[in-house]
């Protein structure tokens, strides 16, 4: 009854999961996304938020949706229906699938364009591009990369390319291989950083900025950031984690994996945040420049630290290798879905996908030259893609998912998948049926006026 009847693909090694899904969480969102809107959002508040969001949402929603992937074992349409139909409840409710898809796929529009910041910066790093620069000549660079729509939607192109030729490859080959070295890889070349920063002043300030949670107040719509970020950065809620869980074999351990994710994706943001903000105070920038930070600043670190230039090449490979082992993952919703329910091969599914990608990518891509004042309430088509998926969409579907888990299905289901022992699942459904909707329920009425804290 819980599969399709069809033999479906499952992870290699017994480490698969555990290496797809930290591929998957690891990324952009560590690295680009949490030190700018840390520095966005005033340091230590949004921090606090952020981590606690992390564990009392982002971790109950990633249990819960990695057991409908591997229950349902499907694409999240197909996953939800079949779970919520097990457990005789209406279709309706794979609305949230359909969400999740949808999700994964606004959010990689944009993200390609990110992830061509990085690959364009590697390019600079090898050819010389970022040698000598002041503060202000390295946020002219950004500026100019950007400027120029031919330029920059050649890399964004070339991410968008490369997404698809992996995914069109299929999942476990390759995936399981890159992470093995990229995640190491990373944390090295984030402590090389951290290291010269503790030598070249600005770290005691980067500490303070990060952890001291009391200073200032975060506003609602702060609090909104840091729980969209923790959708975010976990990959919840997008399609990627319930579509990788429906590849879990029976016998790993839902909670362990979670804890493993969550953890290591906690840790690669923090060291990213002790990296990078050394660099910002010791330099006297603007912690709230915005998504240009990390391509401002860094580069001053590596022209400044000895054998700067390697390390500047070596962790802009990181970077770029990070962000597409979390681009194949948003995509791999549709992909399953139309390879699994619509009868497409895996290879036309990956190019008829990347064709509508490439076009509303473009589009976002414009928004940083000749579309950047084609915006709507002063946002433009790049900010809307992630206003409305973090801050909207996905806290809307890990609500959804937590109380599908926790009220809709079947007790034993969920019991089952998760398979812990009575406390901890007593925990887990407390979380899952009162912790996490409520406080997603507090922010959103919070950012919406309702009332006031
Ligand atoms: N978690 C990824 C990151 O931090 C982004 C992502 C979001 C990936 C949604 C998949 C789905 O960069
Ligand atoms: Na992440």
């Amino acid at each position: 009854m819980t599969t399709s009847g069809q033999p479906r693909t499952q992870w290699l090694g017994r480490w698969g999961f555990m290496l797809a899904a930290t591929g998957s969480a690891v990324g952009l969102g560590n690295i680009w996304k949490f030190p700018y809107m840390t520095g966005e959002y005033g340091g230590g508040a949004f921090v606090l938020v952020y981590l606690l969001c992390i564990l009392a949402v982002g971790v109950p929603v990633m249990m819960a949706e990695i057991a409908f992937g591997r229950r349902g074992r499907g694409s999240p349409i197909d996953a939800v229906r079949r779970v919520v139909n097990e457990s005789g409840r209406s279709s309706a409710w794979s609305l949230f699938g359909w969400m999740s898809m949808l999700c994964g796929f606004m959010i990689l529009s944009f993200y390609v364009v990110v992830a061509g910041w990085s690959f364009s910066y590697l390019w600079k790093m090898l050819t010389g591009g970022l040698s000598g620069g002041t503060v202000e000549e390295l946020a002219a660079v950004f500026g100019a990369n950007n400027a120029n729509p031919w330029n920059l939607g050649f890399w964004s192109t070339l991410v968008t390319l490369a997404t698809m030729v992996i995914v069109g490859k299929g999942v476990q080959e390759g995936i399981e291989k890159n992470v093995r070295w990229m995640m190491p890889g990373l944390v090295i070349m984030l402590l090389v950083l951290i290291v010269f920063g503790a030598f070249s002043g600005g770290f005691s300030d980067a500490f303070a900025f990060l952890f001291s949670f009391n200073t200032g107040s975060l506003s609602s719509e702060g609090m909104l950031a840091a729980l969209g970020h923790a959708f975010f950065t976990l990959s919840l809620a997008a399609g990627a984690i319930m579509t990788y869980g429906s590849y879990l074999p029976k016998d790993t351990s839902i909670a362990r994996t979670t804890l493993g994710v969550a953890l290591a994706d906690t840790v690669v943001a923090l060291m990213a945040g002790l990296a990078i903000f050394p660099v910002i105070f010791a330099n006297g920038m603007d912690p709230g420049e915005g998504p240009g930070l990390i391509f401002m600043s860094l580069p001053i670190a590596f022209q400044a630290m000895p054998l700067g230039t390697l390390f500047g090449i070596l962790f802009f490979i990181m970077l770029s290798m990070a962000a597409l082992t979390s681009s194949i993952s948003m995509v791999e919703a549709t992909i399953s879905w139309l390879c699994d329910s619509k009868g497409f091969s895996r290879r036309s599914a990956a190019w008829s996908t990347g064709i509508v990608l490439w076009l509303i990518s473009t589009a976002a891509m414009l928004s940083f030259n000749v579309g950047a004042d084609w915006t709507l309430a002063g946002k433009t088509f790049f900010d809307w893609l992630d206003y409305l998926t973090s801050r909207w969409l996905m806290p809307l579907g890990g609500l959804g998912t937590v109380v599908m888990a926790g009220f809709v299905l079947n007790i034993n289901i969920m019991r089952d998948e998760l398979g812990l022992n009575p406390r901890l699942y007593a925990l887990w459904l407390l979380m899952a049926r009162y912790v996490s909707p409520l406080g997603i329920l507090v922010i959103f009425a919070n950012v919406l006026g309702l009332y006031s804290v």
